[in-house]
């Protein structure tokens, strides 16, 4: 995952070091729990798209385009928050709790076999746009593979969320998680996930947006607002109807 994705804002230092200026008790999850918001909410939005402008005839080679377009961006979030997890959070997550050890590798295990369902709905959106194959055949089987990673996703996260958030936001020190952090940070250029940010921020409340912006450097932070935000809004404005 990318380190916005994993748990902070973009930049090489955490804004807000945990334990400083927190709302919530414990380490500052921010990114994290926009990240699963966001799972949530887009997979189940891709087959409503699709499905709707089957069902008006406007799923069109430009509709499916847009789809794609928008659908990698999820893609790039979600691998770079999975690599993260399996790189740097399950790690810390062990060291303070060893116990979980069977946990975090199936999690890991489900990490890969999702992979599988991403790269059969990128197959199913490549025969859409380039007309291979019976057209209701591709999309029939791209809405049931939608619906099944959906539902797949929906377990992933719930077997996180019970096991691995309870202790990487109450027993992890704030110390370890600010090296995680400044790690996961370390080992990305901002460029590779910065302009996927307003997807992540779509639906982020206020304060949500303000953490995750907080630590952009102002040249890049001028990019975001000038280009990426109103780059989103337009692909956006453009896609079958939700
Ligand atoms: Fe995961
Ligand atoms: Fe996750």
């Amino acid at each position: 995952m990318s380190a916005t994705t994993a748990t902070t804002q973009p930049g090489s230092t955490p804004a807000h070091p945990a334990g400083a200026s927190i709302p919530a008790p414990g380490n500052n999850l921010t990114g994290f729990t926009l990240t699963h918001d966001l799972i949530r909410r887009v997979i189940p939005e891709l087959g409503r798209r699709l499905a709707g402008a089957a069902a008006t005839g406007t799923l069109d080679t430009a509709a499916v385009r847009g789809l794609t377009t928008w659908w990698q961006m999820f893609t790039t979030i979600l691998d770079g928050h999975h690599t993260s997890e399996d790189s740097h959070v399950w790690p810390v997550v062990l060291a303070a709790e060893p116990g979980l050890t069977g946990v975090a590798r199936t999690l890991e295990e489900q990490h890969a076999s999702l992979d599988d369902h991403l790269a059969g709905i990128d197959e199913g959106l490549r025969q859409l746009a380039t007309g291979q194959g019976e057209r209701e055949v591709v999309l029939t089987g791209l809405l049931a593979r939608i619906a099944e990673f959906d539902a797949l996703m929906h377990d992933h996260l719930g077997l996180e969320e019970r096991t691995m958030v309870p202790v990487l936001r109450e027993k992890v020190t704030a110390g370890a998680y600010r090296a995680m952090l400044a790690s996961l940070a370390s080992g990305h250029d901002p460029m590779d996930f910065v302009p996927t940010m307003p997807l992540l921020l779509e639906r982020a409340a206020p304060e949500a947006r303000t953490f995750m912006l907080g630590g952009m450097p102002p040249e890049l932070r001028s990019r975001y607002e000038a280009e990426f935000e109103p780059g989103y809004r337009t692909l956006v404005a453009a896609l079958p109807a939700a």
